[in-house]
């Protein structure tokens, strides 16, 4: 199967408390995003990385020169999903199946990406890895007052990278563009225009940088990480 890989790095990451987008802050002394692109890199199943960055580009974007799979850089949109559209509109002619992935989590391993890859079968659509909530949920209003306990049996919460057939993943955005609908998931988008989406085991340390905390973590993690490991 041909597969190529789209990184969602336009964004601008303020909730981090950086001027840069976070995305390009340093994380073991390289950008965050070299992280994942070296991931895909040394993924023999993936043909082609196509990587959506902010419109204007910009002093914090590092080179990426050095990823001879980054085929195309275009420029995202104002939304993720609008991001996700002008990434799909590049991809190679040759492309059946496409890993979409937020390059806010830069802790990504191997066996995520081998796992997803040999879940695509003919009983779904689309992979997609995650992990069974532990806690308890419950529903806050706006003034931080218990409003609904909620039931956290068969409750998932989803990471990227994401793996779907061309075909489902085309379709199933020309339906959310076409009804309006805005998602920051795109299994979401499949699933909601009636396609199948398996789930396999996440990564509890594939977690999404999101605020200074989560910086902090992932430079713990990588620091104890053996060189390539993950
Ligand atoms: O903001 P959040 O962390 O949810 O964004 C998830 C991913 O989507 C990030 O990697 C971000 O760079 C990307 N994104 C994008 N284009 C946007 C907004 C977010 O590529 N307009």
């Amino acid at each position: 199967m041909n597969v190529t890989a789209v990184v969602l790095a336009a964004g601008s990451g303020q909730r981090v408390g950086s001027d840069i987008p976070k995305q390009f802050l340093p994380l073991a002394g390289r950008p965050m995003i070299t992280l994942s692109l070296a991931a895909f890199e040394a993924c023999k199943q993936l043909q082609a990385v196509v990587v959506a960055l902010p419109p204007g580009g910009g002093a914090a974007e590092p080179p990426l020169e050095e990823f001879a799979k980054v085929g195309a850089r275009v420029a995202g949109g104002s939304s993720r999903q609008g991001s996700l559209a002008q990434a799909l509109a590049h991809l190679p002619e040759s492309t059946e199946a496409v890993l979409v992935h937020d390059a806010a989590r830069p802790l990504l391993g191997q066996r995520i990406i081998e796992d997803l890859l040999a879940a695509l079968d003919d009983t779904c659509d689309g992979v997609i890895p995650a992990i069974p909530i532990e806690d308890t949920i419950k529903k806050v209003s706006e003034d931080r007052l218990v409003e609904q306990e909620l039931d956290r049996r068969g409750v998932w919460r989803v990471q990227t990278p994401q793996l779907f057939r061309r075909a489902a993943l085309e379709d199933s955005l020309a339906k959310a563009i076409q009804s309006g609908m805005e998602s920051t998931d795109c299994s979401q988008m499949l699933t909601g225009a009636g396609y199948r989406v398996r789930v396999v085991e996440g990564d509890p340390l594939n977690f999404k940088v999101t605020r200074a905390v989560d910086l902090w973590l992932a430079e713990q993690v990588l620091a104890a990480r053996p060189e390539g490991g993950g």
